[in-house]
């Protein structure tokens, strides 16, 4: 059965699970390094514990990146212009655009988001605060090319997308999103990215590991959503959260170990786990200022600037569509 959710169709089964999510669960427990793709962690508890994690003390990004929206906006106006339409990706409740609204006079906003019930809450929230400005709220998956409405045909784009959450993606992945984005804005577009900067691995490790345990819950929160919406019986217990620094690919890892050998099921199949083995939930990449510009330039996005927060943590750079042309 297909269930028809704005322009998402939700492909689910006669016992309402959802199919993408257990595929995915049952291909990546098989594998010989358990993995799960880490968009799966968002469901409506993980979603608060992402919240919280932005919220605590350690966790920077979110504090690093308002400080950089909150006091760059006139040099983000001097180089969008007026009269641009606002994409943003993955809006969810749209906390951060407001900054980027009030500086640049946008000609429309359109947030894209997969969750129908919250972009439309999200979307009439920011309409009531911007009573000017036209807003079309696109419900789709921004992974793949999204038509964009008619409305806005015309009119010169501005893609936003922050948060870091390009760093979720390995570069390859990230690359292939970066050229649907650009296929999704057209020619004339520009691009306001953030990206988590590399700094010292202890900085780094604390902002995935915070004292109150609060990221520890949202990787575990994974699991119990796992047994509920899939019918498992996964002993939530018996996994500890970890988060490590790989240096040499510049990314962050979390991962959920197994405290003791454990046997459960998933939808029907059994798996089984030694301690110390571990089911690899996120990567996290991190950037320098060159390693950022190689990957837009992969992406088909020339830098314009690179703005950072006072401490030098986070970076949001503004990209242009690169042309096609000959290169020497
Ligand atoms: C939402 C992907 C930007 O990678 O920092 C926070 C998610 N995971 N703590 C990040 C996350 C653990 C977050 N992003």
């Amino acid at each position: 059965m297909a269930v028809e959710t704005g322009i998402r169709i939700v492909e689910e089964d006669d016992s309402g699970i959802d199919k993408a999510f257990r595929a995915d669960v049952l291909a990546g427990l098989s594998q010989r390094q358990k993995a799960i793709p880490a968009r799966w962690f968002y469901d409506e508890r993980g979603s608060q514990l992402f919240e919280d994690i932005t919220q605590q003390p350690e966790y920077y990004p979110t504090r690093a990146e308002t400080e950089i929206l909150s006091t760059r906006g006139a040099e983000f106006a001097a180089l969008t212009g007026a009269g641009r339409a606002v994409v943003e990706f993955g809006s969810g409740s749209s906390v951060k655009t407001p900054h980027l609204l009030r500086a640049i006079s946008p000609g429309a906003y359109v947030p894209i988001d997969i969750s129908g019930e919250f972009l439309r809450e999200s979307a009439a929230a920011l309409s009531v605060r911007f009573p000017g400005l036209p807003v079309f709220p696109v419900e789709a998956d921004f992974t793949k090319p999204v038509a964009l409405p008619d409305e806005v045909q015309g009119m010169a784009m501005l893609g936003f997308f922050p948060g870091s959450t390009i760093g979720n993606l390995v570069p390859r992945t990230a690359v292939d999103l970066l050229r649907s984005m650009r296929e999704t804005l057209g020619p004339d577009s520009q691009l306001l990215i953030g990206m988590d900067r590399i700094k010292d691995e202890s900085v780094l490790e604390a902002a995935y590991d915070d004292a109150a345990g609060v990221t520890a819950q949202f990787n575990r929160n994974l699991l119990t959503r796992i047994n509920r919406e899939l019918g498992g019986d996964i002993p939530v217990d018996a996994f500890e959260h970890l988060a490590r620094w790989n240096d040499l690919i510049a990314r962050i890892e979390m991962h959920l170990r197994a405290t003791r050998d454990v046997a459960f099921t998933v939808a029907g199949r059994r798996f089984t786990m030694k301690a110390g083995e571990t089911i690899h939930t996120e990567n996290s990449h991190k950037y320098d200022p060159r390693s950022s510009a190689a990957l837009l330039l992969a992406g088909g996005w020339t830098p314009l600037a690179d703005w950072t927060d006072a401490d030098g943590r986070f970076s949001l750079i503004l990209a242009e569509a690169s042309e096609y042309r000959m290169a020497p």
